[in-house]
């Protein structure tokens, strides 16, 4: 069901919305943990900006998601120094534990399976992002323990 009152406490924020229309795709989606389409079509109608202008910068930035996301995002890296450490490995022992593949959700909505191409910290490959939180030297058997922690 449509959020008016959250979408217009975001919009208030930003007094010339169209200049903002990253910031404030920024702020939904940090709320509902993505964004949701009842919501993006009442910014395109409160801010004048084509709903299909608005998908198209959703589609261009992949930190954008149209699906909802589970409470806890894991991120694990599989650009080239990551790879060369078994970067694999690591992330096949998440998709085993928690039964998803990349880009995929459990039932209960608690984690989503990400991988990224260099998250800038090669030094800690493997490196694995959940949530906020970065893990640098990974194994698979240590993947499993920092899944435990994220109940
Ligand atoms: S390749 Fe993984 S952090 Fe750079």
């Amino acid at each position: 069901m449509l959020d008016v009152e959250t979408i217009d406490s975001i919009l208030a924020k930003f007094p010339q919305p169209k200049g903002n229309l990253i910031a404030i795709l920024h702020e939904v989606q940090n709320h509902y943990r993505y964004l949701p389409e009842e919501e993006l079509r009442y910014i395109s109608k409160r801010t004048g900006v084509p709903i299909t202008q608005i998908y198209s910068i959703v589609n261009f930035y992949n930190r954008f998601s149209l699906k909802p996301k589970g409470k806890h995002v894991i991120c694990v890296c599989l650009g080239t120094a990551c790879h060369v450490k078994g970067a694999e490995k690591v992330i096949n022992e998440v998709k085993m534990k928690l039964n998803i593949d990349v880009g995929e959700t459990t039932d209960d909505m608690k984690y989503t399976l990400e991988e990224v191409r260099c998250i800038g910290a090669c030094s800690l490959a493997p490196a694995v992002v959940v949530d906020d939180t970065t893990y640098g030297k990974v194994t698979p058997k240590e993947m499993a323990s920092i899944l435990a922690k994220y109940k």
